[in-house]
């Protein structure tokens, strides 16, 4: 509650109005089972999503209610929240271009003193969680390599040794890169530290997960393809004050955009860095590589894929006996993470392809009862920007994934946001024409998060008629929640970020798609027969 008055600083009256007609629409045109919800062309698309997130008829039948109650108290809150249950906004975006932040933006602003240390930025450094790897930049000279950090309320003063890498880039020279794995820490606890011993030093701080458990609660942050706009200022910027209060983001690819620059002007790398230190140089961000990753460009002799992200950005891929950075696992509380790359090689016999077929059955869900995967490209994907694209991926992945119960796959690429129903296309085999997605409990949810808000601005257009897969689209900018409960719950939702003001656009329980018993499963589908008869 503590930000309310900060959420409504760019209210406005058309706001108000958009939500009165949410409320009327919500009571007029829904019933039991059947949603009445509109994309943003206005058009009205009817889909049966709820009785499948909702493990009881009675449950949903009540949210009907709830669903009015709530906008309204939304209403006088300021519009601090609308919990939609399926219900979305026939919201418009205005068209405005979006553009990068002029380089001397406060955010992009050089910390101060002679080799001051910026870009800081910290992940997960093991497979277990209770290491980190913290990493930053010096401009001038190499400076200390050391970490201070120490327990927080303790005495005790420990020194990391970190080393530091350099890249060119074009004409482009790096600064140093330092990269500190810290092992050994405590599980749940806050720690401090200092870097830029010796110059200017600069103190920061971050809290481990939990131990690993079925029960143990954590949220996620999720963000995409979030570049350097001021879209992309205030998609950070409400991800920090979202009250649900994440504790690490899963980055879904496409950091910078610096390749958008001619000779990819990699000082916007730099630019990101800073810009992006305020949150992550506090809490963990588990790396994927989108497309915008690659930096390939042979015409300027820059042929290696991937130079300055994997110099900048460094992940534990060896914790998890991964042989490249751009894909491992982790876990992390009750979640097990498997980042995947979709831009390297990933057909059968490929190195990627052997680990994750090696990495999926040895999850242990009663350890980590959910099993989400990343990666950039998404494999479900309705809107015309990027069609298909994931199709590879799809017919090479998907099989496992619904084999070994994946819960969510969670991709950017595409700036919007989508998330379909939990879907399985496996059974087709070329010739037995059984090519449609079909509902099915134990296979994952796809959601699509690239709409942070990067410089190439968003993609409107989407393939008409919605395909009935996907349970919701809009697209706008914003962010992503993953709250997870215990073994059997967790709480997704989606915040739109546009014009100033913050609110839950999509929101719906997740039921875990290993430990939902047959009996719970075979409630949602009888409550899903009776909503579509
Ligand atoms: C790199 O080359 C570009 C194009 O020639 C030029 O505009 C830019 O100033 C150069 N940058 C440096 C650091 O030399
Ligand atoms: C920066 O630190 C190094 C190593 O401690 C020291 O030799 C150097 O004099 C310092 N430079 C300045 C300008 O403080
Ligand atoms: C970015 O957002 C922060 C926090 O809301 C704000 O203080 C800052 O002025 C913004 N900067 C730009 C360039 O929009
Ligand atoms: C990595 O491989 C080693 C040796 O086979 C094995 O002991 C270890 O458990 C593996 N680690 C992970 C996280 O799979
Ligand atoms: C494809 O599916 C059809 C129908 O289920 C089946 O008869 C056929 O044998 C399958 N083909 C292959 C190559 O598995
Ligand atoms: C979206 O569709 C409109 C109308 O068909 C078309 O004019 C526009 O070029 C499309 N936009 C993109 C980015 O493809
Ligand atoms: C979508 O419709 C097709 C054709 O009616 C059907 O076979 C398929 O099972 C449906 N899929 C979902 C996810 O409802
Ligand atoms: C799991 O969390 C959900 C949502 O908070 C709650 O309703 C349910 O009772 C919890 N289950 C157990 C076994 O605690
Ligand atoms: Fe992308």
């Amino acid at each position: 509650m503590t930000s309310l008055a900060s959420w409504s600083e760019g209210i406005n009256l058309w706001a108000l109005l958009e939500i009165c007609s949410l409320i009327l629409k919500s009571i007029s045109t829904s019933k039991f089972g059947k949603i009445i919800h509109c994309d943003d062309r206005n058009k009205l698309t009817t889909y049966k999503t709820l009785s499948t997130w909702n493990l009881d008829c009675k449950a949903e039948k009540k949210m009907r209610w709830d669903l009015v109650v709530i906008s309204v108290v939304g209403l006088i809150l300021s519009f601090a929240e609308i919990s939609s249950g399926g219900l979305t906004s026939s919201y418009v975006r205005n068209d405005e271009a979006s553009e990068d932040m002029p380089l001397d933006s406060d955010v992009f602003a050089v910390p101060p003193g002679y080799n001051a240390p910026q870009q800081v930025h910290i992940t997960q450094g093991d497979y277990e969680g209770n290491s980190v790897i913290i990493s930053w930049v010096t401009p001038d000279e190499p400076g200390s390599d050391e970490v201070l950090y120490w327990p927080d309320n303790s005495g005790l003063r420990i020194i990391a040794k970190s080393f530091h890498v350099r890249y060119k880039y074009y004409n482009y020279t790096s600064g140093y890169i330092h990269h500190c794995p810290i092992k050994n820490l405590e599980f749940d606890t806050k720690y401090n530290y200092v870097v830029g011993i010796g110059n200017t030093t600069r103190q920061f701080w971050f809290t481990t997960p939990p131990k690993s458990g079925p029960d143990v609660p954590y949220t996620f942050g999720l963000i995409g393809d979030l570049g350097q706009t001021y879209d992309s200022n205030r998609t950070l910027t409400h991800y920090e004050r979202n009250p649900a209060k994440g504790q690490a983001v899963l980055y879904v690819g496409d950091l910078s955009y610096a390749d958008h620059y001619p000779f990819h002007n990699n000082i916007r790398w730099d630019t990101w860095g800073r810009f992006t230190e305020r949150n992550v140089a506090y809490q963990p961000w588990i790396w994927s590589a989108g497309n915008h990753e690659i930096d390939w460009a042979p015409e300027i002799g820059e042929p290696k894929p991937f130079k300055p992200f994997t110099h900048r950005y460094h992940t534990p891929y060896e914790a998890s006996n991964s042989t490249s950075p751009l894909w491992y696992s982790i876990k992390r509380a009750s979640a097990y993470v498997i980042v995947v790359s979709t831009y390297s090689a990933l057909g059968t016999y490929t190195p990627q392809y052997f680990w994750i077929e090696r990495e999926l059955p040895k999850v242990d869900r009663n350890e980590t009862p959910w099993l989400i995967v990343i990666m950039h490209g998404p494999m479900y994907n309705s809107y015309e920007s990027h069609y298909m694209e994931g199709e590879n991926m799809r017919v090479q992945y998907e099989k496992l994934f619904v084999q070994h119960n994946v819960d969510v796959v969670f991709s950017g690429h595409v700036h919007a946001y989508e998330r379909s129903e939990p879907v399985s296309n496996i059974e087709y085999n070329i010739t037995n024409k059984k090519c449609s997605p079909k509902i099915d409990q134990t296979a994952p949810v796809y959601i699509t998060i690239g709409d942070g808000g990067n410089i190439e601005g968003l993609s409107i257009n989407m393939t008409e008629p919605q395909p009935n897969y996907s349970a919701f689209r809009e697209a706008s900018f914003g962010h992503g929640i993953l709250e997870i409960k215990n073994r059997t719950h967790a709480h997704w939702s989606w915040y739109r970020n546009q014009d100033g003001y913050f609110v839950n656009a999509d929101s719906t329980w997740l039921s875990n798609r290993y430990h939902v018993s047959s009996e719970e499963l075979s409630v949602s589908e009888s409550c899903d027969e009776k909503a579509s008869s």
